[in-house]
Formats: C-alpha cells, sequence, structure tokens
C-alpha cells in the first residue's frame, strides 16, 4: 500500500478549511487505508486528510499499537512494521459536547517533524462522525484519543497545535520549519 507525501509546514494548505465528505465510497475508503500507513509509516498518532494534501473532511486514528524499526524499507512500509493496530477512522467529524475539565499535553504533529509543545485541551470530548462504512456514530472520548480528534479536527479547520501556544513558542517552531525546508 502506498505512502503519500505529506505536507510540511509552512504551508498554505495547512490553512485551508477541508470540506465535507458526500458518501463514503471505495475513493473514500481507500484514501483512509493510505492515510493510515503514511500515518504508521512516521509512527504517527492521527492524519487529517489535508495533510496528505486533500481537502476532506477526514481522520484516521490510533492511538493503541506497536510498532518496529528495521533495516530495511520494502518501499510499502517506510522502514516500520505495525501490529496489534486499532485503526479508527472518521468522517465529517463533529464535536458536540466539550468537558469543562482540561488537560495538557505535549503534542506534536507529522506535519511539524520534531516539534512538540504543550497545549491545554477540554479532557473529554463527545463526537458525532460517520464510521468507514458510512454509518453515523457518536462517541465519548477521553486522554489521548481527545486529544488526538480534537487536534485532528482542528486540521479540518485549518488550524494547528501552534495556532494553540504562545506566539513567542509558534514563531520558534515556525522558524525551525522553515531552516528545514531550505536544507
Ligand atoms: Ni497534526
Amino acid at each position: 500500500m502506498k505512502i503519500l507525501p505529506l505536507v510540511i509546514a509552512p504551508d498554505p494548505l495547512l490553512k485551508e478549511v477541508s470540506k465535507p465528505v458526500e458518501k463514503v465510497d471505495d475513493s473514500i475508503k481507500k484514501l483512509m487505508k493510505e492515510m493510515l500507513n503514511t500515518m504508521y509509516a512516521q509512527r504517527g498518532v492521527g492524519l487529517a486528510a489535508v495533510q496528505v494534501g486533500v481537502l476532506k473532511r477526514i481522520v484516521v486514528i490510533d492511538t493503541d499499537y506497536e510498532a518496529d524499526d528495521h533495516d530495511h524499507d520494502h518501499g510499502h512500509c517506510g522502514g516500520i512494521h505495525v501490529k496489534n493496530t486499532n485503526p479508527r477512522y472518521f468522517v465529517n467529524p463533529q464535536i458536540i459536547q466539550f468537558s469543562k475539565e482540561i488537560s495538557p499535553y505535549n503534542e506534536g504533529c507529522l506535519s511539524f517533524p520534531d516539534a512538540r509543545s504543550e497545549v491545554n485541551r477540554p479532557k473529554t470530548v463527545t463526537v458525532k462522525y460517520l464510521d468507514e462504512n458510512g454509518v453515523e456514530k457518536l462517541e465519548e472520548m477521553s486522554d489521548l484519543n481527545a486529544v488526538c480528534i480534537q487536534h485532528e479536527i482542528d486540521h479540518l479547520n485549518g488550524i494547528t497545535f501552534v495556532d494553540h501556544i504562545s506566539k513567542l513558542k509558534r514563531d520558534m517552531i515556525l522558524n525551525k520549519m522553515k531552516k528545514l525546508k531550505r536544507l
């Protein structure tokens, strides 16, 4: 399965608002599988479609899997094998309820290689979405899953984790990204 090229900050695409998916058809299912494969290859825990250049409201998450490095890269695995995966698919996800309780998490993002910063978000959220079969679901998510789904839904709205931190920290991270791009 394909590994898709990631959109890396700073990129104007990351500020675009993604469009709702009308139908969860085979092309959407294929895209979601490729997004997951791309995410696993980078050891990520969440990915939004905009991060592979597709402006559709699609998120994949897996906060519970094991990854093994290995020396060879067959071209399809990025040199990482994963096992015991628990992939989750969210089409048109919407948060309909936030907890009052806030918790901090040291977030990273596959569009910001090697950058991390603590972000405060509601600890628990209730999410409405379509699953990989197009069935509407309602789910309460907390802790790391809540961090992930909030971070990824932000992406669908053109918001990244650096928009939640101080200007000083944000500028530091963005300058680092600009330097990386010039290398
Ligand atoms: Ni991200």
